[in-house]
């Protein structure tokens, strides 16, 4: 029997009527389901839980290679601790990390090869435990941005071509968030009794350092970006929490040393004084402009006497006059050192209400300057200068690819 997702109402009627459906769609059946340990995949663990029990719940949680140091043991120590939820771990870092290699520099080749791997484990396992149903945590945002406005790709979005394959094998998806939105499934998590840090959690994104590693991804580059993230988020999320009226998310993304100078007209048409020579990445990054993805070179700047606030409201200026140059997101240098080395990290931190929409947080010179110094320390390989994306989103995105 094919399992149709619910409607939301509220926590208590939509929990009984998936419940139902979940235990008469799959029978005796065994069930397959990814498990990162955010809010959408633990509040389908416990649904799955609560409609068939443990014995034919298998619950995985496995890494694709792309997480933050430490993330996998914590996640599973939560997830059993303080979720109940006993989950089999299973590590698919070379499955991913091949793919995500093999597709180039290009962001939607990269979330395409991403998302084929993440559905070849997902047939994989659900066929290894003999089980004829795989469950995971789509909500309605996912399939909006992916098919509807083609925002950008995300990994667990069924296209065509996956639909088939699932077909083919007689194996059906179950995902029982679909038409739910992100607070919806906050309300659902809590009616289920997982702790309200799971809710809390600022967001990872499914495919991690993947979407922050800008460009071609390498074995390099991909522990370079651990070791960096795992030095900056303690400091860079106290100093925007210490500044924040709302939600936020903070982030380190990594980039090939690889510029060009760039002439973008006077530095008294924008108000701000610039020093030197204002330079454009050889990669691109992802943007929004008028509800569409763009995909545009980014701006760095070197201009030390202006607050991150004055700085974030040129940068608007800035981008609207040189969208003909492919410029379509503007940081500024924090830090540097004399040699010059394989990467430059930029920092991003962003005040948002539902993620749709964000602004620069306005974090103080000083503080960044002492994050950017613990960068600088890092290596080999090295990363020789530290930039601030001081971007609202839109024109940008919140991550990078
Ligand atoms: P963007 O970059 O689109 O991000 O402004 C908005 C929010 O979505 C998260 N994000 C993702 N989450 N899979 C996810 O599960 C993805 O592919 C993905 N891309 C972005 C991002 O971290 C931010 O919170």
């Amino acid at each position: 029997m094919i399992f149709e997702p619910v409607t939301y109402t509220n926590p208590k009627e939509f929990v009984d009527e998936t419940v139902a459906r979940y235990r008469e769609s799959v029978g005796n059946s065994g069930v397959v389901g990814f498990i990162s340990g955010g809010a959408d995949s633990t509040t389908c663990a416990k649904l799955s839980l609560k409609a068939i029990g443990g014995s034919k719940s298998y619950l995985i949680h496995f890494d694709h290679g792309g997480m933050r140091k430490g993330e996998c043991d914590s996640v599973l120590r939560f997830l059993h601790r303080d979720c109940n939820i006993p989950t089999i771990f299973h590590d698919y870092t070379e499955n991913f990390l091949g793919a995500v290699i093999s597709a180039g520099s290009d962001s939607e080749e990269k979330r395409k090869k991403f998302s084929k791997a993440y559905f070849d484990a997902a047939l994989e396992e659900t066929k290894n435990f003999g089980a004829k149903f795989f469950l995971q945590g789509t909500i309605e945002p996912d399939w909006l941005e992916t098919s509807k406005h083609k925002l950008k790709r995300q990994h667990n979005v069924l296209l065509e071509e996956q639909k088939n394959r699932f077909r083919k094998q007689g194996i059906q998806v179950i995902e029982p968030l679909y038409h739910l939105r992100k607070h919806q499934v906050r309300e659902v998590a809590r009616y289920l009794g997982i702790p309200d840090s799971v809710a809390k959690r600022k967001p990872f994104p499914g495919p991690g350092f993947y979407c922050r590693i800008v460009g071609q991804v390498n074995r390099d580059k991909m522990e370079a970006l651990r070791e960096a993230d795992s030095i900056v988020m303690p400091d860079l999320e106290k100093y925007t929490e210490e500044i924040a009226e709302q939600d936020f998310q903070c982030l380190c993304a990594l980039m090939d040393n690889k510029v060009s100078e760039v002439d973008i007209g006077p530095n008294f048409t924008y108000g701000i004084n610039i020093e030197g020579r204002p330079k454009i990445t050889e990669s691109r990054v992802t943007g929004m402009v008028e509800n569409k993805r763009s995909y545009t070179n980014m701006l760095l700047i070197d201009s030390p006497n202006h607050t991150t606030a004055a700085l974030a409201y040129a940068s608007e200026d800035i981008i609207r006059k040189n969208l003909d140059r492919g410029i379509g997101r503007c940081a500024v240098l924090i830090n540097e050192r004399e040699k010059k080395g394989e990467y430059i990290a930029v920092l991003r931190s962003v005040l948002t209400k539902d993620f749709t929409k964000a602004e620069a947080t306005q974090i103080s010179r000083d503080n960044l300057d002492k994050i950017a110094d613990a960068l600088l320390e890092l290596g080999p390989p090295s990363i020789s200068e530290v930039y601030y994306d001081v971007t609202d989103k839109p024109p940008a995105t919140i991550e990078f690819e």
